[in-house]
């Protein structure tokens, strides 16, 4: 926040200047000394295109263009001059393009009455922080992020203590304790200080305990902080932002009461913060973000938590909360993420939460929640994602679910879903659907396969039945993988008036023990498909030349466990794996594809010769469990591969 004021200040001083200088007679406002320092500052950098990740700097790439001897140094970009006495006050030179190193002689640091600095996100790679900037007395900003800097941080810094806002976070830089603690102590305007990506591993976070009763703004993200963080920090009266996001061997734990009432942000994800989350949060008017995903947590967490009306990101993942969830989100109008996943929570699944309105995604996986999922859903317009994976959580599909206007990914699978899937009224775009390893009976309602934008459809594992047109099927033009795999009643048959019909892009087909009675010879003409899957089945007779035709991209084809007879010949030309173990296959065995490389086709009935083609091949064999003479077959395929045998199974 205090950044942006000083960047609003910035440009209102650039253009107040710009008034001022219009009505001044046409000498350079700005003191020589400045402009020099200025240009030989300029001179000991090169300029390149900035690669700054968070805006586009399009034209601040060539900022220093227009610095010459020619021109008003106080006119040049980036530059702001006091509009008295001609001083440079401010440099922004964020983002600039330039690189090169920062000399400790440099009469860059001549320019003392600078007050704002701001040189990141450039590139001083491998130059240390000179300690002279501890002459830019005036300083009340500084910024170098991101600027590749490293070695320690000067103890000269501390003598800034004008300073109100320090950032040196994303640099290769180092904290010694002492001088840490010389800065925290000295500092005494500190608001802001960001030191994300350093290295404070040999600060001790007691110091802390020191910041300024003023500080607003604290962010040391991926520090390698150690040790017990200090709960009293949380009573600074004016806190707004504390993170300290991935700091693992971090200690803490949040305050019982006295919170910092203007808390906005608060991130201590990545930590060992631990113990409870006490009610007084819910007194957080102003939170919007609370992030504890993957601390140490425990406990129940409060009914306050819906009471924090302003919050919009609410994170409480990868802990080890217990008890049931209180069902109190309806009035959090503004909660846009929601994440509860991975932890112990037990009892009814909160239906409130479906109600909320802002919520773009929805995460309660991998906890212990009972209950059904509500029909009439009122809020949800802008979910993403709901993830409600491995639950405990029964009854019926909710056919609302598949109208959800942004629905994109919906994962319900490991469930105890045992309704039928509702019919659905308006399908929506979803692209991912699983449904897996529930108990969900009934058919697959005809509207299903209104979903157009399937491309991961997990039916497998459950007791669906009936049976599937392929004419149905193959309205979702995008699927990519399909998994209907143990639904022992679930068949799949071909319509009689989709001769050309297909899924083009589809990659994966599982109908693995199923109930299917024909092999399904429509997705032939499916070029993309490289797995199909059809074990553990029903089907009978014969693999015809004609069935087997096309197959182009097939790589595993999985047709073991069903009563297949004969196979004419092998589908697909550049097939790796084919297992068709345990049928009723008689006779000589196809010739198969050059390129398989395992093939399974132990417990049949075959008899016949070895086709002199196999010997050319490396593929393994695997002739387990055999039905007859096992150990003589071992011997031949051993002793006299390269030549063809008579041989049994
Ligand atoms: C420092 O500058 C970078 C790049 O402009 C910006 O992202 C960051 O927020 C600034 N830090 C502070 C504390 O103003
Ligand atoms: C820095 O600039 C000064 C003045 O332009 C020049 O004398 C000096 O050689 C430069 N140093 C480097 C390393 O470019
Ligand atoms: C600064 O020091 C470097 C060597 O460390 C030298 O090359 C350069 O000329 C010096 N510049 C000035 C302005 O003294
Ligand atoms: C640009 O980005 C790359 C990698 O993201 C980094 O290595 C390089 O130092 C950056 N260059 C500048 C001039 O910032
Ligand atoms: C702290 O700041 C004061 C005032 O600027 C300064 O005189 C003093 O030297 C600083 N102390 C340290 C240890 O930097
Ligand atoms: C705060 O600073 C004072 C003076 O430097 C020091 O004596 C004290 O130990 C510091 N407190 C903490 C908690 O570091
Ligand atoms: C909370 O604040 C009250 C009043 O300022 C004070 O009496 C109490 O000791 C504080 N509690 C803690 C735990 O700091
Ligand atoms: C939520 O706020 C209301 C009104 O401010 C208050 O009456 C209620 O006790 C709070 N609930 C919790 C659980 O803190
Ligand atoms: C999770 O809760 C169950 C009871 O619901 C309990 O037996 C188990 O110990 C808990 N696990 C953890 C890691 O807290
Ligand atoms: C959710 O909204 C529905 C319909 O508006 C309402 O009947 C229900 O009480 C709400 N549930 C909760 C927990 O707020
Ligand atoms: C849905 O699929 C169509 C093509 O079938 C595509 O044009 C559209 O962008 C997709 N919509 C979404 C939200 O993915
Ligand atoms: C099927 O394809 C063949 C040739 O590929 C074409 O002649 C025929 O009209 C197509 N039939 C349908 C119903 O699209």
């Amino acid at each position: 926040m205090l950044y942006l004021i000083l960047c609003f200040l910035l440009g209102f001083f650039s253009s107040s200047l710009l008034s001022l200088s219009l009505s001044l007679p046409p000498t350079h406002l700005c003191r020589p000394e400045h402009s020099s320092a200025l240009l030989q500052f300029k001179s000991n950098l090169s300029l390149s295109i900035s690669n700054c990740s968070q805006e586009v700097h399009i034209f601040s790439a060539h900022k220093m263009d227009s610095w010459d001897e020619d021109t008003d140094c106080c006119k040049w970009e980036g530059v702001v001059c006091d509009n008295r006495k001609g001083n440079v006050i401010g440099l922004d030179l964020s983002c600039s393009g330039l690189s090169g190193s920062l000399q400790s002689n440099s009469s860059f640091f001549s320019l003392q009455n600078l007050r704002w600095l701001n040189l990141a996100g450039n590139y001083f790679g491998n130059s240390e922080i000179p300690s002279e900037f501890g002459k830019l007395r005036s300083l009340t900003y500084l910024n170098l992020s991101d600027t590749a800097l490293t070695g320690f941080v000067p103890h000269e810094i501390s003598l800034l203590s004008e300073l109100v806002s320090l950032d040196l976070g994303q640099n290769y830089l180092l904290f010694r304790d002492h001088d840490f603690n010389m800065l925290v102590h000295n500092l005494t305007k500190l608001e802001n200080i960001v030191l994300d990506r350093m290295g404070l591993s040999l600060v001790v976070p007691y110091s802390f305990l020191n910041f300024t009763v003023s500080l607003k703004h604290l962010s040391l993200s991926y520090c390698d902080l150690q040790g017990n963080f200090p709960t009293q920090l949380f009573h600074l009266p004016f806190l707004q932002n504390i993170i300290l996001r991935n700091n693992p061997n971090l200690i803490g734990y949040l305050p019982e009461t006295n919170w910092s009432s203007p808390l906005s942000f608060l991130d201590v994800s990545g930590t060992r913060f631990s113990k409870g989350l006490p009610g007084s949060i819910g007194n957080l008017k102003h939170l919007k973000t609370l992030n504890l995903d993957s601390c140490v947590f425990m406990g129940s967490i409060p009914s306050a938590l819906g009471n924090l009306t302003k919050i919009t990101f609410l994170d409480i993942s990868g802990n080890m909360f217990q008890g049931q969830i209180p069902d109190v989100f309806g009035n959090l109008n503004d909660l846009s993420f929601m994440d509860f996943s991975s932890n112990n929570f037990s009892g009814l699944f909160p239906s409130s939460a479906f109600n909320l309105t802002s919520l773009t995604f929805m995460d309660f996986s991998s906890n212990f929640l009972r209950g059904t999922l509500p029909n009439n859903i009122s809020g949800l317009s802008y979910l993403r994602e709901l993830h409600l994976y491995a639950n405990l959580l029964s009854g019926r599909v909710p056919g609302r679910l598949f109208s959800l206007p942004s629905l994109e990914y919906l994962n319900l699978g490991f469930n105890k879903l045992n309704g039928p899937i509702d019919t659905i009224q308006e399908a929506n775009l979803v692209q991912l659907v699983d449904l897996s390893k529930n108990e969900i009976q009934g058919t697959i309602p005809s509207s299903f396969f209104d979903l157009m934008n399937l491309t991961i459809l997990d039916l497998s594992s459950n007791n669906l039945s009936g049976n599937i047109k392929s004419c149905m099927l193959v309205k979702l033009k995008n699927l990519r993988s399909l998994n209907l795999s143990f639904n022992h009643l679930l068949s799949l048959t071909r319509c009689s008036n989709d001769a050309n019909s297909t899924l083009p892009m589809i990659i994966e087909f599982h109908f693995s023990s199923c109930n299917i009675q024909r092999f399904p010879s429509f997705l032939n003409a499916s070029k993309s498909l490289q797995v199909l899957d059809l074990s553990n089945n029903q089907i009978h007779g014969s693999i015809t030349k004609w069935e087997a035709e096309g197959w182009e991209g097939l790589a595993t084809l999985n047709l073991s466990m069903n009563f297949i007879t004969t196979v004419e010949e092998i589908p697909g030309k550049r097939l790796y794996v084919l297992d068709l173990h345990s049928n009723s296959l008689q006779g000589p065995l196809p010739t198969p594809p050059q390129s398989l490389a395992y093939f399974l086709i132990s417990n049949n009935e075959l008899v016949g010769e070895i086709p002199s083609k196999i010997c050319n091949l490396s593929f393994f064999l695997y002739l387990t469990s055999l039905r007859t003479s096992w150990a003589e077959l071992f011997q031949i395929v051993l002793g006299h591969l390269a030549t063809s045998s008579q041989w049994m199974l």
